[in-house]
């Protein structure tokens, strides 16, 4: 019986030299893995009292939209800077070369809505981190996390750990 690790492909050397890039467009692309992984994605939370499920770019989209679908919430897009028309509001995070900058329509999400964030990976958990200040400073109570893939050495769990937030992850690879 495959797993949702069995079908993610890694890629070596992309984006650059030293790098393995962890391929989730071959478990999309599977309809027993896709339906697995979003089927496990939810496992945690359902039954549990959620308003929203918000999914960080671009990745999160794909996964957090079929959440959502599941769970029977509305969706929230959590957007790289410059994609959303209405007002924003933005948080900035660092990356491994420089700073990028996550935003959320102001009035995306209502004062004590429980929101679920969901994406594709952690990894240092900056981008997740920028999520939640974002849905926490409109009000919002995230409830957890949940991603497909983490990678334990760079801390991320940790990271949203320390916020007071569950995190859930579907597969791990050792290693950055
Ligand atoms: C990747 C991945 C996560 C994030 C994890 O996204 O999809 O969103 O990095 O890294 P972190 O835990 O260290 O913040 P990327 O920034 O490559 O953008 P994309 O999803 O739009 O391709
Ligand atoms: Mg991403």
């Amino acid at each position: 019986m495959k797993t949702v690790k069995d079908y993610i492909r890694s890629i070596v050397d992309f984006p650059h030299e030293g790098i393995v890039f962890r391929d989730v467009t071959t478990l999309f692309a599977d309809a027993r893995g896709f339906r697995m992984a979003v089927d496990q994605l939810l496992h945690p939370w359902a039954g549990m009292d959620i308003d929203k499920v918000a999914g960080l770019e671009a990745r999160g989209f794909i996964l957090g939209g079929a959440v959502a679908h599941q769970l029977g919430t509305g969706f929230v897009p959590i957007r790289k800077k410059g994609k959303l028309p209405g007002a924003v509001i933005s948080e900035s995070y660092v990356l491994e070369y420089g700073e990028a900058v996550l935003e959320v329509h102001d009035d995306a999400l209502l004062r004590g809505e429980r929101v679920l964030i969901v994406d594709d990976l952690l990894a240092t958990g900056g981008t997740a981190e920028a999520g939640i200040r974002l849905c926490r400073r409109l009000g919002a109570e995230v409830i957890g996390c949940g991603f497909v893939i983490e990678l334990p050495a760079l801390g991320g769990r940790e990271r949203i750990e320390a916020l007071g937030l569950p995190v859930q992850a579907l597969c791990a690879f050792e290693g950055a």
